[in-house]
């Protein structure tokens, strides 16, 4: 097993009703002026927003708002969002929604400790170990944000969607309450769906061998979230089942599911140059049709890695024939995913052969001339990865 640090600050607090008890624990943390950031309508829509207006009141605790993040966040709401916490004294920032509004959270969390713009530390990489505190309340398990160590902003000007790691900015509180997820569209659970399952591949795949005790837990992940991806399509307000989802979320990215690894993460660097040369492309959907393509291209680098998943998560009966086995594995994985009404086509998202290239420069400003750790890639082997989901 290689060497790990690992801190998971979050206290979460879990089940029906619980975003009633934000201020309150706000106040018990000593928050006195809050930024309460969200997305477009759907929180508003549903009454979450006046629920949490009413608890942060009700607790004495102060409050000013920016909402409007867009799915894959964009840099300037972040910068309005520091401006607006630097002027107005806020000591903490709660996001209510999913992974977008978390992400801009965090970022603004970053902004308002440093001088510098803060798209600065998404360029940069470099350490901010201060930072606002966050709080959340998650309607939509997905990104795992809530207890993760990124942010993923976009910059439209630039053309570029990059990450930007830091402990600090790991949520201290998280409020999950399955029943905000019940109102999801359809296709917005299933693209939940895939992202955190692609985020227990990204660590179940890499050139490291067997760590049993992280292998067993992630599987076991992999197993639950396949089992009930079904039941909440099939029955959006099947209390079980998305409780089942939403905790699972978190566990497939708050780290726990690939400690003593190295991980993988080629699928996401090629997903997100597709949400950066498109926006409109939900990062679930775009993991539906990169992640099956990339297993493609590498399984036979791994032939008994896939054929073990495919084993274990499938229940598929090995033939002798271990790459064959593995193909399977990738079989099943792309309709799993097709099964949930995701694309499986770059053609189906709007991105075609000739969006290839212009992919490819972001691509090597985000990743350099190599990534991924299965299969060290070039960026010729992306363009083969890319033209194979075509
Ligand atoms: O904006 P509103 O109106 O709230 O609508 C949202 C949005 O359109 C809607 N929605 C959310 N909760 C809802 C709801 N609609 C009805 N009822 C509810 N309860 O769903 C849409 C998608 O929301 P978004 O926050 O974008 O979804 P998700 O959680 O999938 O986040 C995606 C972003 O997270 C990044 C992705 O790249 C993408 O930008 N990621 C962040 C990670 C991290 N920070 O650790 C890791 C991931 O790999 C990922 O890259
Ligand atoms: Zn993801």
């Amino acid at each position: 097993m290689e060497n790990f640090e690992f801190m998971s600050p979050t206290c979460f607090v879990f089940g029906r009703d619980v975003e009633q008890q934000v201020g309150a624990k706000l106040a018990e943390r000593g928050a006195r002026r809050v930024l309460l950031h969200f997305g477009g309508q759907s929180a508003e829509r549903s009454g979450l927003l006046d629920r949490i207006r009413v608890s942060l009141e009700a607790a004495g605790v102060g409050f000013v708002e920016l909402g409007g993040v867009r799915p894959n966040p964009e840099i300037e709401l972040v910068r309005e969002g520091v401006a607006l916490a630097k002027a107005e004294g806020v000591d903490w920032i709660l996001a209510v929604g999913g992974g977008s509004v978390i992400d801009s959270a965090k970022a603004i969390a970053n902004g308002a400790c440093i001088e510098d713009d803060v798209w600065e530390l998404f360029e940069t990489k470099r350490p901010n170990p201060q930072t606002l505190p966050i709080a959340v309340v998650l309607t939509i398990p997905a990104a795992g944000s809530e207890a993760s160590k990124n942010t993923v902003i976009s910059n439209d000007a630039l053309g570029r969607k990059t990450g930007y790691a830091n402990e600090a900015h790991r949520p201290k509180l998280a409020f999950m309450n399955p029943e905000l997820t019940y109102t999801l569209p359809p296709f917005q659970t299933a693209a939940g769906i895939v992202d955190m399952f692609s985020h227990l591949l990204e660590r179940f795949f890499d050139d490291y061998g067997a760590v049993p005790v992280t292998d067993n837990l992630n599987l076991s992940l992999m197993k639950t979230v396949r089992a009930e991806a079904p039941r909440v399509l099939a029955d959006p307000e099947n209390y079980d089942a998305r409780a089942n989802l939403m905790w699972a979320g978190m566990l497939c990215h708050q780290g726990i599911a690939g400690l003593g690894r190295h991980e993988d993460w080629a699928s996401h660097a090629l997903e997100h140059e597709l949400s950066a040369l498109r926006p409109s492309i939900t990062h679930g959907a775009g993991l539906a049709v990169m992640f099956p393509a990339w297993m493609e291209y590498v399984c036979a680098d791994a032939p008994a890695r896939f054929a073990f998943y495919g084993r274990e998560v499938f229940g598929l009966c090995p033939t002798g024939d271990m790459l064959a086995d593995a193909l399977s594995a990738v079989d099943e994985t792309r309709a799993f995913f097709a099964s949930l009404g995701m694309p499986t086509t770059l053609e189906e998202l709007g991105v075609f052969e000739e969006d290839i290239e212009r992919m490819i420069p972001t691509l090597r400003a985000n990743k350099g001339e190599c990534f991924g750790r299965l299969k060290r890639l070039s960026l010729d082997d992306a363009r083969a990865i890319y033209r194979l989901a075509l």
